[in-house]
């Protein structure tokens, strides 16, 4: 009788899952226009975002989420402020037990400098994230420019091509691809969905302009 229960409960259990599957929408990708206002997380990013935002013609509820995706997540300014030494404010050192004060001229700023992947080769430099003149976030990029860049790795600035017989300096040596940006974990962060990442780009376009930007063309606030 043990047997014939299991079958039943199999069966049962099929039918759900089949009644389940073909109550789905088609094409069930989630759209980044029907962010759930509800989650928590969005509440969240508005309490920790450690800078002033920006809400004009902002999506407010992709704006919360950035913020939480880029400061509770993926930490994007432990490797976009300037370095270690000016991440966060006097008195706000969370390595030192101080309660965590984010440093608010130099976040997302870029500057913070990795050294060479290989000796010799150029130093690998955080860039600039927050937005231009234009109020385009990271300098400037397009939404889809950035999707790429996260996606892809591609380094729409060719700062440090790969050296051949006719690039000889400032390059990095084969096997790297100097075509692809090194250090920055787009291998693990291209995995993010759609609607995270176009978050993370709202978020980054209501961010403070910092001006400058090492290594790159630099960032101009006016
Ligand atoms: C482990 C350190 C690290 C983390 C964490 C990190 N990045 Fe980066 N990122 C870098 C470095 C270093 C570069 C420059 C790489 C190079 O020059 O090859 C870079 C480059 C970039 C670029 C290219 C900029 C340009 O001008 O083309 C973008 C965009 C970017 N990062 C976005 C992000 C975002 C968004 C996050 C968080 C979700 C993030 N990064 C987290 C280290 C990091």
């Amino acid at each position: 009788m043990a047997n014939k229960r299991i079958v039943m409960v199999c069966t049962a259990t099929a039918v759900l899952l089949a009644v389940g599957f073909a109550n789905l929408p088609r094409g069930h990708a989630q759209s980044p226009d029907r962010q759930n206002s509800n989650d928590s997380r969005i509440e969240r990013g508005y309490a920790i975002a450690p800078v002033p935002l920006n809400l004009e013609g902002k999506n407010r509820a992709r704006v919360g989420l950035g913020s939480y995706l880029v400061n509770a997540v993926a930490d994007c300014n432990g490797c976009h402020s300037a370095g270690p030494a000016t991440q966060y404010v006097r008195g706000g050192n969370p390595y030192f037990g101080q309660p965590a004060q984010v440093n608010p001229a130099t976040y997302l700023g870029g500057g913070r400098d990795f050294g060479p992947v290989v000796p010799n080769s150029p130093d690998i430099v955080s860039r600039n994230l927050t937005p231009d003149k234009t109020g385009l976030a990271e300098g400037g990029h397009t939404y889809k420019e950035f999707l790429k860049i996260m996606r892809t790795g591609v380094d729409m600035d060719h700062i440090h091509p790969t050296c051949s017989a006719s690039v000889t300096t400032n390059c990095l040596p084969p096997p790297f691809d100097g075509d692809l940006l090194q250090i920055m974990p787009w291998p693990a962060l291209q995995n993010m969905t759609d609607n995270d990442l176009r978050a993370i780009y709202e978020y980054l376009s209501a961010i403070p302009c910092v001006e400058g930007g090492p290594n790159e063309p630099a960032n101009r606030c006016n």
